[in-house]
């Protein structure tokens, strides 16, 4: 799959769901209306439509929310995606915030799953709990502790949030460090209406990584983990710090990715409104019909976002297209 700017597309972004157990204040309203469930793809109709993408070239798979453990029965599906790595589909992945991880861990990695990106916004359990609404910080500890322990590669993401956790980086990245996890930062972007005040909240990681550098020795690293960061080698460490920047260093020249909503729904952007709708096609096209509306939403996909943090991009939140 190649768009019309000339950029191969080896990897999916696929929420199972728009659910989520947290409300993180960045991300969701404290009051969020979820998609109905009806509306949602089942599993078959995920795995016939994962293997038109890999037959199309897609290398690499990322579930995602919400949360896309909270999604019933989400074992079988992983297990489904997993028994398709080899032979040119290379991973599946997960994007979790950790709460249901110690419970699933071990499956994850029966599955076949080797990595797990998972979010953690700050080591202090007040401050987490008052970022996520609702989160204890404890059970997500002891999530990543048993995924970690079940040979599951951990990488943490974490929101830079002026005002919120803008004291917690060298803290994160010791702990992190101490435990062998990648970490990785994140800008906030404006995707959805959110009651918090989203540039009040915006710290360009240009500023987080000029402060990081009085502490840690950081040497760019040509390391590239198939997504938007740009990393650096910490120290002696072995661990690697990875920087993504929608807002202050634009990275969409090198996309190669797409976006599934549990819907069925294709979006060729995270920031636009660009989608093609699969849910009807798989129901009643079969495989020829999937590929031909593909190839629609390839000729259509953007170029780039254009963030601006005063107003959100578009009306879907993080969660609809893999938050
Ligand atoms: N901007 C940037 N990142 C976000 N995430 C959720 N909402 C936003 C947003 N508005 C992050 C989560 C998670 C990752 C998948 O996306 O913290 O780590
Ligand atoms: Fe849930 Fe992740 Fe959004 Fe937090 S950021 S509310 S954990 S989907």
């Amino acid at each position: 799959m190649i768009d019309s700017f000339g950029r191969r597309i080896t990897y999916v972004r696929m929420s199972v769901t728009d659910r989520c157990d947290l409300r993180c204040r960045y991300c969701m309203s404290e009051r969020m209306t979820f998609m109905p469930r009806r509306d949602l793809l089942d599993f078959e109709e995920i795995v016939a439509l994962t293997d038109v993408l890999i037959a199309r070239g897609v290398r690499r798979i990322r579930l995602t929310g919400g949360e896309p453990l909270v999604r019933r029965n989400v074992m079988y599906l992983i297990e489904q995606l997993g028994s398709r790595i080899g032979d040119g589909f290379d991973e599946v992945t997960l994007t979790t915030n950790g709460t249901q991880l110690a419970a699933n861990a071990e499956q994850l990695f029966a599955a076949g799953v080797r990595r797990i990106n998972v979010s953690l916004d700050s080591l202090d359990p007040q401050r987490f709990a008052h970022i996520t609404r609702r989160g204890k910080l404890d059970q997500v500890l002891n999530g990543i502790e048993t995924a970690a322990s079940a040979g599951l590669a951990v990488k943490i993401n974490m929101m830079a949030l002026a005002g919120v956790n803008d004291d917690e980086f060298h803290t994160m990245l010791a702990w992190c460090g101490a435990r062998g996890f990648d970490l990785t930062l994140i800008e906030t972007m404006p995707l959805g209406e959110v009651e918090d005040h989203r540039p009040e909240r915006y710290l360009s990681l240009q500023d987080v990584l000029a402060e990081l550098r009085q502490r840690w020795m950081l040497t760019p690293s040509l390391h590239r983990s198939g997504g938007p960061a740009r990393y650096y080698d910490v120290g002696e460490g072995g661990i690697r710090l990875g920087l993504i920047t929608p807002m202050s260093q634009n990275f969409c020249d090198g996309c190669n990715r797409i976006r599934i909503a549990a819907t069925g729904t294709v979006y060729g952007c995270l920031g636009h409104e660009q989608k093609v709708e699969l849910r009807e096609i798989l129901r009643q096209g079969g495989p020829a019909a999937v590929d031909a509306a593909l190839d629609r939403l390839l000729a259509g996909k953007p170029q780039r976002h254009s963030f601006d943090l005063a107003q959100p991009a578009t009306a879907r939140h993080m969660s609809v297209t893999g938050g």
